[in-house]
């Protein structure tokens, strides 16, 4: 069997959201997957938590409709009847202590005997609860980890209280705090582009750099997910996690070695390094919005003054930084669906335009350098032209290249913490980011109105003008 995580068999996965779109849309098509692949042990077992009144028949149903959407290898009849043996389905209220000695009575009538991964894949209020319930398994004494889906809490004070409780609960070294962009192809390869290109390396910082951007936009709205994401909001959702963790990686210093610790360990600097935001001048770094028709969402509040769009300037206080700001935005029901990091250089002459280096994390996955030649011919003009390379357009590669879900299930599996999340990168985290939400509603409050299909309020734009910036728009040049 090629590449088998380390799992033993009769373990499993227990899925606590099993119902929801995450388990639909993202955990069942990596596991299917990871099956098809044969990646993971041949006597494991799926357990999707759901309060719905289901048969494993009427789950199965659902599972194998996602998988024939989403599943990146591509979807077979017979591979699914193998997979669907392992799969079961459990109705409980997670939320119900009572209930608990009932579900480990369950564990054993179906033989789950060795490792267990509990998955919490439901909204964060729900991860105090299901930790202080889950402790009657004992899992200090038996082989039990847990991956615990961002937010984790939805602010300082609760993620303090939820690290506490699974520390208590689980071993050390057994928590995994996923944030997903972390397994995604491009993210990883930030690192390989910086560190090991010298034309890129030596010129990573303020005298080479004007400025930096980092996009996740979204076209899709918040679908099924209403409640969640009104309590939520675009920071808490996005910002406070997959974006600073990408920022993280692009500001960080060389780590002396690259070795999970050591990279932790310069992203952590960054986030030390983040220069507190003035209380009374948020307005200048930082801008929300909300799209037209929000409110009527499935599970919104009429009234819902939950942002849907965030746009930030952040400034590092650093030798390497010092003056060089990054804006960081992202949003749903924009015009595109994109990520990707932009790195202005600067302008070395008048008539020369200052180099543009894009890192496209998705949908395309590749990297983008536009630079100045001669204009070609009698002139002595200077004419920019531009160099594309897109690793997603290589066929093998697009078959090949695992979804960020598979390469993170798996390392859980594997006991490898690389690509998981910090405990202390996301106190970091949690203080900026609620310090800002803190000074905005004291000194701005503004909430943008913005229409679906654009870019997203206006207003975003005055954050880059003060410095005499403007928004890159990666399309501009992708397709020109
Ligand atoms: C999740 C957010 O973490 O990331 C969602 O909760 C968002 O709101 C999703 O849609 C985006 O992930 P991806 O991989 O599609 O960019």
């Amino acid at each position: 069997m090629t590449g088998q995580a380390l799992m033993s068999n009769g373990s499993g996965i227990v899925i606590f959201g099993g119902t929801g779109d995450l388990a639909y849309r993202k955990l069942f098509p990596a596991l299917y997957n990871l099956h098809v692949l044969e990646e993971l042990p041949t006597d494991y077992q799926i357990i999707g938590i759901g309060r719905r009144d289901y048969s494993r028949w009427d789950y199965l149903t659902i599972v194998k409709e996602w998988l024939q959407k989403y599943s990146r290898v591509k979807y077979l009849e017979e591979r699914f009847t193998d997979f669907s043996e392992r799969i079961h389905y459990y109705k409980m209220d997670f939320d119900k202590a009572e209930q608990y000695p009932d579900l480990l009575a369950y564990f054993d009538e179906i033989k789950l005997q060795g490792e267990v991964i509990f998955y919490y894949a439901v909204a964060p209020q729900y991860f105090l609860p299901i930790t202080k319930n889950l402790s009657i398994r004992n899992c200090r004494l038996r082989e039990c980890k847990v991956i615990v889906e961002k937010p984790f809490g939805d602010d300082l004070t609760s993620a303090h209280a939820l690290s506490k409780e699974l520390k208590q609960s689980f071993l050390p070294g057994h928590v995994y705090y996923i944030d997903h962009y972390l397994g995604k192809e491009m993210i990883l390869n930030i690192m390989t582009i910086r560190f090991f290109n010298s034309i890129f390396k030596g010129v990573w910082n303020k005298d080479f750099i004007e400025s930096v951007q980092i996009n996740a936009f979204e076209t899709v709205g918040v679908e099924s997910r209403g409640g969640y994401y009104d309590e939520s909001g675009a920071l808490r959702d996005m910002m406070q996690n997959h974006l600073f963790q990408i920022l993280s990686i692009v500001a960080m210093e060389e780590p002396t070695a690259m070795e999970s610790e050591e990279i932790k360990a310069a992203q952590l600097k960054v986030f030390q390094d983040l220069k507190p935001i003035v209380p009374t001048e948020i307005g200048k770094h930082l801008v929300l919005g909300q799209y037209a028709g929000y409110r009527q969402e499935d599970k919104v509040a009429p009234d819902s003054q939950t942002e849907t769009y965030a746009a930030m300037k952040l400034l590092i206080d650093n030798e390497r930084w010092q003056g060089v700001p990054f804006y960081i935005r992202t949003g749903k029901k924009l015009f595109s669906r994109e990520s990707e990091v932009i790195i202005q250089f600067k302008q070395t002459a008048k008539e020369a335009e200052g180099n543009i280096l894009i890192i496209k994390i998705q949908p395309d996955e590749g990297v983008y350098l536009k630079f100045n030649i001669k204009k070609p011919g009698k002139e002595n003009g200077v004419q920019v032209v531009k160099m594309d390379f897109c690793q997603s357009c290589i066929l093998e590669n697009r078959i090949n290249t695992p979804e960020a879900y598979e390469r993170l299930l798996k390392a859980c599996m594997n006991s490898d913490q690389s690509l998981f999340s910090k405990w202390d990168q996301i106190e970091l985290c949690w203080n900026f980011i609620d310090q800002a939400i803190d000074s905005y509603q004291k000194y701005s409050g503004a909430l943008y109105p913005y229409q679906a299909g654009t870019a997203g309020p206006k207003e975003a734009d005055h954050l880059l003008l003060h410095d005499q910036h403007y928004w890159i728009e990666a399309e501009m040049f992708l397709e020109g």
